[in-house]
């Protein structure tokens, strides 16, 4: 079974076919990071428009590098939130259209559901084990779930105020560092002692919910007290220090979760879950419990379709697909099968 994937909610238009929901037979991702690289974040209304000018080329180019015509398309998914609702609308619609074009079945699946379930989308090694705990960390969310079997899930706990990519994307847009700034954080912060400056690790000992506020607080309020204007060096030193912060709050929290509710495996998703210092320090902790860290590939971490391609075949034809979602053209009857939060 081949499954599209249409992605459009933040600044990436995506497209991608996934077959039998674990082979990924093309993943085409636009960027718009260099048009919106010079307002230092996402301008919604330009995400919408380039996701309209993009959307027809990167279906296009999703389908032919998979070898495959809309003909051999069984069904398709597509992000319906949460996100930019401009940027959302234009996926949506045109999957829509492409499934009253085709009479394939059209299912609208969750953005962050679609983070956590392309952990499924490796095929040399085992995928996770229900239940699982999972960490889907990007620059919209920072959220802890329990998922205990295909569709079931639970909201563990999750940010009070920024998410982790956003706090690194302000940190950076403050220490100078380029756009996106969690990957200059992570480059930057490469081979530093992070042990330079001392910023809070909020509500470290405090459930599962998480705050990052007050690190990036903590952190314009040290830059006014340096007293002068950073080197490249003391810049890098000082990106570490944020780094592991928020690493150190990530790691806890995911570890006492895992211990809470006494799981073996362990999921960490999303944008924020390519930074390095992250893997490795989730890796270290995870093998210290004797639980089995399942990293999502540092490739399916920022937003991608095929994750949204490899979700929908779970709904459209795999073990949810006698579940109540809906088929067809209405979104509506969208079936979240969460708590609060999604
Ligand atoms: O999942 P994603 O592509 O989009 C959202 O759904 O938000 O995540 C984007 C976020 C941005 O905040 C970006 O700075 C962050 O992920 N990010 C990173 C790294 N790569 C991307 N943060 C830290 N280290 C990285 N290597
Ligand atoms: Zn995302």
């Amino acid at each position: 079974m081949n499954v599209l994937g249409i992605e459009s909610s933040c600044d990436e238009t995506a497209a991608s076919v996934v077959t039998d929901g674990r082979k990924i037979r093309s993943s085409v991702i636009w960027s718009q990071v260099a048009v919106h690289a010079p307002f230092g974040g996402v301008v919604p209304e330009i995400a919408s428009r380039n996701h309209l000018q993009s959307i027809v080329p990167v279906v296009q180019e999703a389908l032919s590098q998979a070898g495959v015509t809309l003909a051999d398309i069984d069904g398709l998914s597509v992000t319906i939130g949460p996100g930019l609702i401009g940027s959302l609308l234009v996926g949506v619609q045109f999957a829509k259209a492409l499934a009253l074009a085709t009479g394939r079945p059209l299912v609208g699946v969750n953005h962050l559901e679609g983070h956590v379930m392309a952990a499924f989308l490796v095929e040399d090694r085992e995928p996770p084990v229900y239940p699982f705990v999972a960490l889907a960390v990007s620059g919209g969310h920072t959220s802890l779930y329990l998922l205990t079997a295909p569709g079931r899930i639970r909201l563990l706990g999750r940010t009070r105020d920024d998410a982790a990519g956003e706090a690194f994307d302000k940190a950076a847009a403050v220490l100078g560092l380029p756009y996106p700034g969690g990957v200059s954080i992570d480059r930057v912060s490469a081979g530093r002692d992070p042990g330079t400056v001392r910023f809070p690790r909020s509500m470290i000992s405090d459930g599962s919910d998480m705050s990052f506020s007050g690190l990036k607080t903590a952190l314009r309020r040290h830059l006014e007290l340096l007293g002068h204007v950073p080197g490249p060096d003391e810049v890098a030193d000082i990106a570490a220090a944020f780094q592991e912060a928020v690493v150190d709050v990530l790691v806890s929290k995911t570890a006492a979760a895992a211990r809470d509710h006494g799981v073996r495996d362990v999921v960490i998703a999303g944008g924020v879950a390519a930074n390095r210092r992250l893997r490795s320090r989730m890796a270290d902790a995870m093998a210290r419990d004797r639980r089995i860290l399942h990293a999502v590939p540092i490739s399916l971490c920022t937003d991608n379709a095929a994750m949204i391609a490899g979700l929908g075949h779970l709904y459209l034809f795999g073990e949810l697909r006698e579940a109540d979602v809906p088929r067809g053209l209405d979104m509506d009857p969208f079936v979240r099968r969460v708590d609060d939060g999604w």
